[in-house]
C-alpha cells in the first residue's frame, strides 16, 4: 500500500496547494478583518495575530515533542520506563491552563473595549445613531430622530465618526457583520443590542448576515458607504425626500407604481407610497444591488427582479408582478431615476 507518509512529495504538494489557496483567498479583494478600516476591526486584527502566534508556538512545541519521541524510540528500540505523571500534569494541565487563561483574559479585555466607541477617540464629527433592523432577508437602516431617512441594505455613514448601532430583529436571529469595521453582533428577538462602528477611510465596506437565518441567508448582504462629513450631510438631506419625476416617462412610471399596488408594501418618501413591510425605495436607484446582494442594480436586472423575484431569490416575501411591458419600462425608468446624481451630471 502506498500511503502519503511514504511519499513526502504528496505531503509537500498538499501543503503548498493549501498555502496558495489561503493566500489567494486573502488577496482577491474580499473583505477581511486582516485589512481593517476602523478601530473595531483593528482591535480584532491585533487579537487575531496574538492568538495565531500562541497557536503557532504551541503547535511547534507539540510537533517537536512528537518528532523527538519517535526519533529516540527508533534509536533505542525501547520505551522509557520513567514515571510520566509529572510531565502529564505539567504539559497536559498546568501549561494549557496558563495559556488558555491568558488568552481568555485578552478576549475579555477586547470584548469590553468593543462595547465603547473606538480608540483612540476620533477627532471627527459628533456621533451618529442608526437603528438596524434585520428582516428575512434584508436590512433596514433608520436614521435618528429629526431625519425621516430609511434605507435598505445600504448604510451611509460619515468617515471618522463613531456610529452607534441599535440592533434588533423583526423575525429570527440574524448577525450584523462588517469584517473590515466591526465584530459580528447578533440581532436577537425580544432584545436590543448596541455596537459601535467607525470607518477611518472613505470607501465601501461589504457587510453580511453572519448567522444562518433561513434559505436566503447568503442573500442578506449590505454595503457600508463611508463618506466625508459634508457629503454625508448632503446625502442625508437628499435621502429624506424622493427625487420628483423629471420627464413624462418617469411620471407614468410613478403612476404605475401607485396603480400596481407597490405602495402597499414599499415606501417612497415625499410621495403617497408609505408601505412599511418591504424595503424603502426612496433611494433605490442609487443602491449597490437589488435583493440585498442578489442582483446588480441596473434596468435589465430590475425588470427581471420585479417580473419574478422568486427566480433569483426563492422564498423572499415579494410575489411575481404581472406588469405589461410598456408599463414595466416606465416603472423601471422611474425607479432608476431615484438617485442622487441624475444621468448626464457628474
Ligand atoms: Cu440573516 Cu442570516
Amino acid at each position: 500500500m502506498r500511503s502519503a507518509t511514504k511519499r513526502p512529495g504528496t505531503v509537500v504538494a498538499v501543503l503548498v496547494l493549501t498555502a496558495v489557496v489561503m493566500a489567494v483567498a486573502c488577496s482577491d479583494g474580499s473583505p477581511s478583518t486582516l485589512r481593517p478600516g476602523g478601530p473595531g476591526a483593528r482591535r480584532l486584527e491585533s487579537l487575531w495575530w496574538v492568538l495565531f502566534g500562541c497557536s503557532a508556538v504551541v503547535c511547534a512545541i507539540v510537533i517537536a515533542g512528537v518528532v523527538l519521541v519517535v526519533v529516540r524510540r527508533r534509536r533505542r528500540g525501547e520505551i522509557s520506563h520513567r514515571d510520566p505523571t509529572r510531565f502529564v500534569v505539567l504539559a497536559g494541565a498546568v501549561v494549557p491552563f496558563v495559556v488558555l487563561a491568558a488568552v481568555y483574559g485578552l478576549n475579555l479585555r477586547d470584548m469590553l473595549a468593543l462595547t465603547r466607541p473606538g480608540e483612540p477617540a476620533s477627532s471627527g464629527s459628533p456621533p451618529l445613531t442608526v437603528e438596524v433592523i434585520g428582516h428575512q432577508w434584508w436590512w433596514e437602516f433608520r436614521y435618528p430622530p429629526g431625519s425621516s431617512v430609511v434605507t435598505a441594505n445600504e448604510l451611509h455613514i460619515p468617515v471618522h465618526t463613531d456610529v452607534k448601532l441599535i440592533l434588533r430583529t423583526d423575525d429570527v436571529l440574524h448577525s450584523f457583520w462588517v469584517p473590515q469595521l466591526m465584530p459580528k453582533t447578533d440581532l436577537i428577538a425580544g432584545q436590543t443590542n448596541t455596537m459601535w462602528l467607525r470607518a477611518d477611510e472613505v470607501g465601501d465596506y461589504r457587510g453580511q448576515c453572519a448567522e444562518y437565518c433561513g434559505m436566503q441567508h447568503a442573500h442578506m448582504a449590505f454595503m457600508v458607504v463611508a463618506e466625508p462629513r459634508a457629503q454625508f450631510d448632503d446625502w442625508l438631506e437628499w435621502a429624506g425626500t424622493a427625487v420628483r419625476p423629471q420627464n413624462p416617462q418617469q411620471q407614468r412610471g410613478q403612476q404605475v407604481f401607485t396603480q400596481m399596488g407597490c405602495a402597499a408594501c414599499h415606501s417612497i418618501r415625499g410621495t403617497g407610497a408609505d408601505g412599511e413591510v418591504a424595503p424603502d425605495l426612496t433611494t433605490v436607484g442609487d443602491r449597490w444591488s437589488l435583493g440585498a446582494g442578489t442582483l446588480p442594480n441596473d434596468a435589465q436586472h430590475m425588470r427581471e427582479w420585479i417580473d419574478n423575484p422568486q427566480q433569483s431569490k426563492p422564498g423572499n416575501a415579494m410575489p411575481p408582478q404581472a406588469v405589461p411591458p410598456a408599463a414595466m419600462t416606465d416603472l423601471i425608468a422611474y425607479l432608476q431615476s431615484l438617485r442622487q446624481r441624475q444621468e448626464g451630471t457628474s
